[in-house]
């Protein structure tokens, strides 16, 4: 489909060349810059909270790449149907396999390397840092957001598609845990954030969670900061938040407590 709907956001590429394509295209593509495609019924959702702070920056930048493409358009009939009664009866309607399918090849076209196709589902396996770090070193991703009941199972199983999900509660689309995963993906990306170290300190990149922070002022109605953190020992400084760190995610993590102390595999 020549004419199918998509957005881009962000920065258009302007590279010299001597093919004008590039530059007329709906979606000019920055060459080798990660690349989410999201295949929604609500393309208006973004960039939503992606187009604010460091992660709209970097958009405009150029640093990573969004495009929208809207499912309705691949939809059937003169009212662009995307979705029908559930077989075997039951509440609720189902996106269609044939409408997904035009929608998912029309968004795979020209994609090169490294590109997952993911479906954001309760069913899923849920967002975790290493997941993100897996898709930061990817070429880009697509996305596809469900609505309704969800999409029809032979889609997943055709494209091979990998389920993904926010957390163990049922949300009414994928939009928001779409733009969750982006968010996390994308900070991970090379120059993105302006501090690599803040990546490389926080929460689940050692398996421990994050120590307590503090900033100005010093006291605060009648809570001090603590005093070794005020005390310009960078020595005693790391070993308070190693300590904390690891209380912390003893008490309240268990499990990833428990992933810690088992001895690595081979
Ligand atoms: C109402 S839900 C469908 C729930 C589905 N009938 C079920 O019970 O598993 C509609 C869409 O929201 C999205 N969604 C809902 N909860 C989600 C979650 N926890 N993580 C990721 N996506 C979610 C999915 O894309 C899903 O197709």
């Amino acid at each position: 489909m020549t004419d199918a709907p998509q957005k881009s956001h962000g920065r258009k590429a302007i590279r010299p060349t001597l093919k004008p394509r590039e530059l007329i295209t709906a979606t000019p593509d920055l060459h080798g810059v990660w690349k989410a495609k999201i295949l929604t019924l609500f393309p208006s959702a973004f960039p939503g909270v992606l187009g604010e702070s460091l992660t709209g920056k970097a958009l405009q930048d150029g640093l990573w790449q969004l495009e929208t493409i809207d499912l309705r358009q691949f939809g059937v009939g003169k009212h662009r149907n995307v979705d029908d009664t559930p077989a075997g009866g039951g509440a609720g309607m189902v996106l269609r396999a044939d409408v997904l399918g035009n929608a998912i090849e029309h968004a795979m076209e020209g994609v090169r390397g490294n590109w997952p196709i993911i479906y954001l589902s309760p069913r899923g396996k849920r967002m975790d840092q290493p997941m993100m770090r897996n898709l930061a070193r990817a070429d880009g991703v697509t996305l596809l957001c469900g609505r309704f009941e969800g999409v029809d199972e032979r889609v997943l199983e055709h494209y091979g598609i990998q389920e993904v999900s926010l957390g163990d509660f049922v949300m009414t689309g994928g939009e928001i845990a779409a733009q969750a995963l982006i968010d996390a993906t994308v900070r991970l990306i090379p120059n993105v954030l302006g501090n690599a170290a803040s990546t490389e300190e926080e929460s689940f990149s050692s398996g421990l969670l994050e120590h307590p922070q503090y900033t100005r002022p010093a006291e605060w109605k009648g809570r001090p900061i603590p005093d070794v953190l005020m005390s310009g020992h960078h020595g005693k400084v790391a070993q308070w938040r190693q300590d904390q760190s690891e209380e912390l995610t003893r008490t309240r993590r268990p499990d990833l407590w428990d992933a810690l102390q088992k001895p690595a595999k081979d």
